[in-house]
């Protein structure tokens, strides 16, 4: 097993051979899948890896931190280096220290590699900014040894994706060059789209169109880092590499699935982009479509890229997109208004800078979806996600039926709630699973009670930071974690009807404080049916 990350698969000592061998391979299929939990076990091919929007927010935040990590891992290869591409004039002495000032100069892998990163400034739009890429990118092959290949990486403001790409392909940068090596050191050129990817069906696919009339399919990397996160993979370790839960893992013993996406945060300085984007759009059709996909998925006959892409969007093609009569039974969106969130006084979302004073833009939503498959119909999959509310928490969580005749009646069971599977995915990483037990005494009283994993507690290694393990797998060519086209089209499907009846009115835009976990309508939602969300 490469990596021993689930090399605790444990193999009964009863088993037969074959029995041995399955239960082997499973485990080191998701060796593979889930390899990169010890830093610096995975190296990157020598690349260029050129940045649209290098002098931009998410570049400093995310991107070069993540690159300086790799670096000083080990991950990143001698032969590598960093293109900056932006609208903002600087010269290449500044860029290096832009990254310097975004990442710290105290490692020395990454201080050895700023030195040669290169800038080109210009306006996107512009032929002759692509022609100084192609001269900047046969420089650094020339001066790095970066062999041809490349990894481009699209930080810009959404509409300048596909503009990119066309520009890209037309100044035949998009493609490899013929491979003048050995086959293992074959040039290539991938290209990393970040979202939102398209407004709404219609605009995905005709960013699609645009993307590939440039690139193949295969070498399109969609990001969403919520897959990057080590919590969101170990939600496929949990049910694929464990024989305890699969079984119960369906409608005969899971009465309902809750997801909950939730942010202490407001729009911070995005109010601009969040009035453009709001809960649904941000949130629910990435971030949330991906991990209800990955905890209702069948088990993917292996763990390559295109097994588990395809059970995931199995899953989300069996989820009906909601006419527009259920949107509004089954759908609330809201707006924070002004509250308290830790002692602290927050302004109402349409006091926040860049939002209009009548925004209609929704910050929370709550809706509930189903998957009309054999495994799943008739549960309920309740999700939420919204901005200021109580703290910060991503949280999937099953709840089991309950037992078919409780003999503790009254009294006896008044403190016993139903058994919930929750996985924490953020903060406090983790699962717990909550379940009944005897109070000690004379009486048979029952109480709940939970069973905790925390994988800070469990492990001693290092996690990657999402965009760190993400970039790599790109970088190695390994897609498993990016978002195929299909995948975009069916979330956009599910979430389009709602965009739709948020957009023309026929749903009301409700109200709550910050710092409250949403409003009373959402409450309504399920105790109509008789079940409440999760007080977490
Ligand atoms: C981003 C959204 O995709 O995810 C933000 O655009 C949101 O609005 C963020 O705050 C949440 O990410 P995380 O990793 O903090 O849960």
């Amino acid at each position: 097993m490469a990596n021993g990350q689930i090399s605790a698969v444990n193999i009964d000592p009863a088993a037969t051979q074959s029995e041995t061998q399955a239960a082997s391979d499973v485990a080191e299929q998701l060796d593979h899948l889930l390899a990169p939990a010890h830093p610096g076990t995975r190296h990157s091919p020598r690349h260029a890896f050129v940045i649209f929007g290098a002098s931009g927010d998410l570049a400093s935040r995310k991107i070069f931190p993540a690159l300086a990590s790799l670096a000083r891992s080990g991950e990143l290869p001698d032969e590598f280096t960093v293109v900056g591409v932006a609208r903002t004039e600087l010269d290449d002495a500044s860029f290096r220290r832009l990254v310097l000032d975004a990442t710290g100069d105290e490692d020395d892998a990454w201080r050895r590699l700023v030195p040669r990163f290169r800038y080109v400034s210009g306006d996107y739009g512009d032929d002759s900014t692509f022609r100084k890429l192609c001269g900047v990118l046969s420089e650094v092959d020339r001066d790095c040894s970066t062999g041809g290949s490349r990894v481009y990486y699209l930080a810009t403001v959404p509409s300048l994706f596909g503009p990119i790409a066309t520009s890209l392909g037309r100044h035949g940068i998009a493609r490899a060059p013929a491979a003048k090596t050995r086959a293992s050191d074959e040039p290539f050129v991938r290209i990393v789209v970040e979202k939102p990817y398209g407004r709404d069906l219609a605009g995905a696919n005709a960013l699609d169109e645009l993307m590939h009339s440039a690139f193949d399919e295969s070498q399109i990397y969609r990001i969403d880092h919520y897959m990057g996160k080590e919590t969101v993979q170990n939600v496929i370790a949990l049910r694929f590499a464990n024989a305890v839960f699969e079984p119960i893992w369906n409608r005969r013993y899971v009465d309902h699935v809750q997801v909950t996406v939730a942010e202490s945060l407001g729009v911070e300085h995005r109010g601009g982009f969040y009035e453009t984007a709001g809960a649904l759009r941000d949130i629910v059709q990435n971030h949330v479509m991906q991990v209800v996909a990955l905890t209702l998925m069948e088990p993917p006959a292996a763990s390559d890229a295109q097994s588990i892409r395809d059970e995931k969007v199995k899953l989300l093609r069996a989820i009906e997109p909601p006419d527009p009569a259920e949107v509004v039974g089954n759908s609330i969106r809201a707006q924070y208004g002004p509250g308290t969130i830790n002692s602290e006084a927050v302004p109402g979302y349409r006091f926040e800078p860049g939002v209009a004073s009548d925004s209609t833009t929704e910050t929370y939503v709550a809706l509930q979806l189903s998957a009309d498959n054999w495994r799943w119909a008739g549960v309920p999959i309740y999700v939420r996600t919204g901005k200021r509310l109580p703290k910060r928490l991503t949280e999937v969580a099953l709840q089991f039926r309950g037992v078919p005749h409780l003999p503790f009646q009254g009294r006896l069971s008044r403190d016993l709630g139903p058994n919930v599977l929750v996985i924490r995915i953020q903060p406090d990483e983790g699962i717990a699973l909550s379940f009944g037990a005897k109070v000690p005494g004379a009486e048979f009283r029952l109480r709940s009670v939970s069973m905790d994993f925390s994988y800070e507690a469990a492990f001693s290694e290092r996690p990657h930071d999402a965009y760190e393990r993400l970039l790599l797998d790109a970088m190695m060519g390994d897609a498993t974690l990016f978002i195929r086209s299909d995948e975009v089209d069916h979330a956009w499907r599910i979430v389009d009807p709602i965009l739709s009846a948020f957009s023309d009115g026929s749903t009301s835009l409700h109200q709550y404080a910050a710092g409250t976990w949403g409003p009373h309508e959402a409450n309504l939602l399920l105790e109509r049916q008789g079940r409440r969300w999760r007080i977490p």
